[in-house]
């Protein structure tokens, strides 16, 4: 499944980037946004996640959150979610970066998580910016309001915005610096994301891809591993244990 020298310099390594998509959590049940069962192909971004969707028809974008919000407290973060946040007892530097709003990397006991995207169970006031759990909210005709007066919006990055700045500098910069990359369960489309791994081949890192499906990202790698995340993470993370077994000390 992987080459022995992928598995000796995950092994050793000071620094691993962790790039993740809505790939790793199909197996939980979360449905991906492209693809035959995407969120793309029955949906239409425009009408719900820009932010003139929200000042058209803030109740409609809301009720899409909502349905979102109710599929993601009903799963549970898969093997793959778990391999990863075992993953960094191996490694002295792991920094997990995500484009995923539904929190299940934080669930299944990941601790540095770079969150580009915001997250689906916060929201944020389109007025003055606070930003409040789920479980926090008050809610009035369809949508949340802030103690301002303000709407609530979800606190994601929709089509047309910034990702938040500190976030992204801190996820290049890890590029910048990782000894391996490894991108997993995302389709590499999406800017600015997408070209995290691209830095770290640049920067002379070592990159791993592990998808179902190739990607533009594949024929400029390592290392492509085809596969699902949740069948090849916990298989990732037991030769890597085993070889650090093997060869103690890095
Ligand atoms: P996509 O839906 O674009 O891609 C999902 C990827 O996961 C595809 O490449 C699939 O082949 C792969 N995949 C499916 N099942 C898998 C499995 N079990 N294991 C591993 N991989 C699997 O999702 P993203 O790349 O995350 O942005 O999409 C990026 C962004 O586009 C999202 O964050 C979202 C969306 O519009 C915003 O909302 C801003």
């Amino acid at each position: 499944m992987f080459s022995e020298s992928a598995i000796k310099k995950i092994g050793r390594s000071e620094t691993i980037l962790i790039l993740t998509g809505a790939g790793i959590s199909a197996e939980s049940g979360v449905p991906t946004f492209r693809g035959e069962n995407g969120l793309w192909k029955k949906y239409k971004p425009k009408e719900l996640a820009t932010p003139d969707a929200f000042r058209n028809d803030p109740v409609l974008v809301w009720e899409w959150y909502r349905y979102r919000r109710d599929i993601i407290r009903s799963v549970e973060p898969n093997p793959g979610h778990l391999a990863l946040a075992a993953m960094e007892e191996t490694v002295p530097n792991l920094v997990l970066v995500t484009q995923n709003v539904d929190g299940l990397h934080a669930r299944s006991g990941s601790k540095r998580i770079l969150e580009v995207h915001g997250n689906i169970m916060r929201s944020r006031c389109s007025q003055c910016a606070r930003t409040l759990p789920a479980d926090e909210e008050t809610w009035r005709n369809g949508v949340p309001v802030c103690e301002c007066g303000g709407m609530m919006r979800p606190d994601v990055v929709w089509f047309g915005e910034s990702l938040p700045r500190q976030v992204l500098k801190e996820a290049f910069t890890a590029a910048e610096e990782c000894d391996v990359c490894l991108s997993i369960g995302t389709s590499a489309l999406v800017q600015p994301a997408a070209s995290i791994p691209w830095h770290a081949v640049q920067a002379g890192a070592y990159v791993l891809e592990i998808n179902p499906e190739s990607t533009p990202l594949t024929p400029h790698i390592q290392e492509f591993v085809k596969g699902k995340a949740g069948i090849v993470l916990p298989e990732l993370l037991r030769q890597v244990r085993e070889q650090q077994q093997k060869n103690p000390g890095r």
